[in-house]
């Protein structure tokens, strides 16, 4: 049936006040020199403008990571009229000073503080929110400080490098009171809400097979493929930092800057980079934001360990999911196609970016689902970084909370566990542990390097 082309990944597309810092209105007006009983002409900077709210009323915004994927993240910020990017934090001052140029130059100003520290980023009582787009290996701690500082935080897919520390955001994020938008930015786009919706409202009968094709191998998105010598990392960059909580490597450029999703010490190669997305949309239209599989086998390809880059190049999982349905999740296998396929007992759908199919030809047609076959109606956002927005000021669960991107990305993390130790495991979803199997079982974390720690 119809189609448009699909795409490959690259970075997200991602496209209102003063609610908890105490700065008020009145307080802003003092600390930026005006006296606040006197009839001052205010310039329109401090006054609001347009469709620009007040200073004191938009929305503060810091954000740690500027590189592929925290640049056109921050430009969807720095287009939202109520809100305000003021801090930008990077361990390599190259990035920053990139990222605070962008920001201070959108505004025309020169407000916008730059960081190495995520510490010292949090720490500032008058930033409400953080976007996070720093290597899966740091996704932990600077999500556990974001929430830990009260900041509510836009933060990247996959949820984190391990289980453990996924579990770990789930608790901060939830002891804290915080909002949380994950960067499966997918669920703000038409067609694969249409696609969920479809299958939610069992217009495809009951589901019993679920095909998530993702991409294999390895993409040289840093065109540092054959930069794999060992050298002194540059000045500009703190490597000890960069690297964190994971292993100290001598420093080769081919695995830092974005191709260091393609080494287990610092990422989870294309399974982990993309689960995040395309199972995202799975879980979605299943019902499955708050569960997960019973069962899960897989088998990879892997380049030798000490490899520069070491993740499997292609990979093949089966997973069991409560009320008899399979899931096949695979890179590689040309019978799995990229994106999202349901299969159920009166048809199917297949959605993937720019793409959708169906054993319907009404249902390609439509733009969404009519209301009236909308029984079950999932929430709409047309833009992600709106919606988080919209999130932080109404206090209500944005489209892709922490619970359900800790639950989109298991069926990845437990893949690869299976992969690793060569069997099938079973996933025990309401206590969250995989069943007798200990060498497994020990894949769900891994060490910190000292000092850092997971809490
Ligand atoms: N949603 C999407 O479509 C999408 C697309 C691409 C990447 N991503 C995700 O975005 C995140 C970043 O990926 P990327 O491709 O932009 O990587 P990248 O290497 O291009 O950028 C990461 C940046 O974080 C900086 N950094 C590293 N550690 C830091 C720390 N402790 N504090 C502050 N800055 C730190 C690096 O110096 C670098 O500038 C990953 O989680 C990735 O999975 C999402």
């Amino acid at each position: 049936m119809k189609q448009k082309k699909s795409s490959r990944e690259a970075p997200s597309p991602p496209t209102p006040l003063r609610h908890r810092t105490g700065l008020s209105r009145r307080n802003f007006l003092r600390l930026a020199g005006l006296a606040v009983a006197a009839p001052t002409i205010l310039p329109a900077r401090v006054l609001g403008v347009g469709d620009r709210p007040p200073p004191s009323e938009r929305i503060t915004v810091g954000i740690i990571g500027f590189g592929m994927q925290g640049r056109p993240n921050t430009e969807g910020f720095l287009r939202q009229p109520d809100c305000q990017v003021v801090a930008v934090c990077d361990v390599d001052t190259r990035h920053l000073e990139a990222g605070v140029k962008l920001v201070n130059e959108h505004y025309g100003n020169s407000d916008c503080k730059g960081y190495k520290d995520y510490r010292e980023l949090c720490a500032r009582a008058d930033i409400d929110a953080v976007m996070v787009a720093v290597p899966d290996h740091w996704h932990a701690l600077v999500a556990i400080e974001a929430a830990r500082q009260r900041k509510d935080i836009y933060g990247e897919k996959p949820l984190a490098r391990t289980v453990a520390e996924q579990q770990a955001i789930v608790r901060a994020v939830q002891r804290y009171g915080r909002i949380w938008q994950t960067g499966s930015w997918q669920r703000s786009v038409a067609n694969f809400h249409k696609a969920a919706e479809i299958v939610r409202n069992g217009l495809i009968g009951k589901v019993t097979h679920v095909e998530v094709g993702l991409l294999a191998g390895h993409i040289d998105f840093a065109g540092t493929k054959d930069k794999t010598a060992v050298t002194a990392p540059p000045p500009e960059l703190d490597y000890d930092f960069w690297t964190g909580p994971a292993q100290l490597l001598p420093y080769i450029e081919a695995r830092v800057h974005r191709n260091w999703r393609w080494h287990y010490n610092t990422g989870g190669g294309q399974l982990l980079d993309w689960v995040g997305h395309h199972c995202d949309i799975a879980h979605w239209g299943l019902d499955f934001d708050s569960t997960g599989p019973i069962e899960v086998e897989g088998t990879g390809k892997f380049p030798p360990k000490d490899a520069v880059w070491n993740t499997c190049v292609a990979y093949r999982i089966t997973l069991k999911y409560p009320g008899d349905i399979t899931m096949v999740i695979a890179g590689g296998y040309p019978d799995i196609r990229l994106g999202t396929k349901w299969i159920g007992t009166d048809g199917w759908v297949w959605v993937n970016r720019g793409a959708f199919e169906a054993s319907n030809q009404d249902w390609i047609e439509m733009q969404r689902l009519p209301e009236e076959l909308r029984k079950i109606k999932l929430p709409i956002s047309t833009d992600h970084i709106r919606n988080f927005l919209d999130s932080v000021k109404s206090r209500k669960p944005t489209i892709t909370p922490v619970e359900v991107a800790h639950n989109s990305t298991i069926p990845g993390h437990l893949g690869l566990i299976s992969m690793l130790v060569g069997r099938k495991i079973k996933w025990d979803h309401k206590n969250q542990r995989i069943v007798d199997d200990r060498a497994a079982s020990e894949l769900l974390g891994r060490t910190y390097r000292t000092p850092w720690r997971l809490t």
